[in-house]
């Protein structure tokens, strides 16, 4: 660990700095950003904010195994709460943390529905972590690709978790599936996204050794709405609707045929 800090101070350390160019080269163009009909950036309530089935996963059975009967669990980026509400009945409260105020109230319906005890916190994740409670376990399920400072991101959900932090994410960045895309409608080459390998490298860098599982489902779109999905990709790409058909008809059955490599990773929280 003193390595690891003394590295830190250093300078930032290989793998972290990897992680960040492979984040930055992501960037829209700026001349498609700047003729782009809507924002292409956020997660639709019609796609992250349904309730979901639970599903008997790794990441699942990685929360379940420690946590403990009315336990309390922290769900960050939470969206509708496909993570944490998996865990019920075993988890009696659900703190939400998500940026986007309309998925933390998809959040609390499902919740009620669910009838298990909750609340939310709006905002970015770790800024809002100083105003987040301990909890039993953390979940994270498919957020680190939005995380720019990685090491920082993960570093707080230790802090906030007394027994368990399990984080879910792909093995590949899921936007290398809209490369295509990028050529057909604007002939633009773009650079795959940094993966799963590369999360686990920033966190060893950061003085947090994981455990890790794989697994393989269905893509998590491939039950949402399609005109959801069509209208998501369409805002992803900066198009406007007139694109919708030809959008559809490139996509297929993409979303329901590939299934989706995940991976779950798990290391020991550190709150009291
Ligand atoms: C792909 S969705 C996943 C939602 C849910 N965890 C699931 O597995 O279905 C990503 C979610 O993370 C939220 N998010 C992304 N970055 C965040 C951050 N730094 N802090 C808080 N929420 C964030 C988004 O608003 C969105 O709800």
């Amino acid at each position: 660990m003193a390595g690891q800090s003394a590295q830190r101070g250093a300078g930032m350390a290989e793998a972290e700095a990897k992680w960040r160019r492979a984040m930055k080269a992501l960037a829209i163009p700026a001349d498609i950003l700047e003729a782009a009909p809507e924002s292409p950036y956020g997660f639709p309530a019609a796609i992250w904010g349904r309730p979901t089935e639970p599903i008997d996963s790794p990441s699942r059975r990685r929360a379940v195994e420690v946590l403990p009967q009315a336990g309390s669990v922290l769900d960050v980026g939470a969206g509708g709460g496909a993570a944490s509400l998996a865990l019920t009945p075993c988890a009696a409260h659900i703190v939400a943390v998500d940026e986007n105020e309309a998925l933390l109230e998809a959040f609390a319906a499902n919740a009620e529905a669910a009838a298990v005890g909750h609340s939310t916190i709006v905002g970015r994740w770790p800024d809002v972590a100083p105003r987040a409670p301990g909890a039993d376990v953390a979940v994270c399920h498919h957020v680190f690709y939005n995380a720019l400072d990685l090491g920082g991101f993960a570093r707080a959900l230790t802090d906030h978790s007394r027994r368990r932090v399990v984080v879910e994410l792909t093995a590949a960045h899921p936007l290398d599936g809209f490369n295509d895309l990028w050529r057909h409608f604007h002939g633009i080459d773009r650079p795959h996204g940094p993966n799963a390998d590369d999360a686990v490298a920033v966190l060893a860098e950061s003085g947090i050794e994981v455990q890790s599982e794989l697994s393989e489902r269905r893509s998590m779109w491939s039950d949402a709405p399609r005109s959801a999905l069509v209208g998501f990709v369409r805002r992803r790409l900066c198009l406007g609707p007139e694109c919708d058909p030809d959008i559809d008809a490139l996509i297929g059955d993409a979303p329901e045929s590939s299934p989706r490599h995940m991976v779950t990773l798990w290391w020991p929280g550190g709150a009291r």
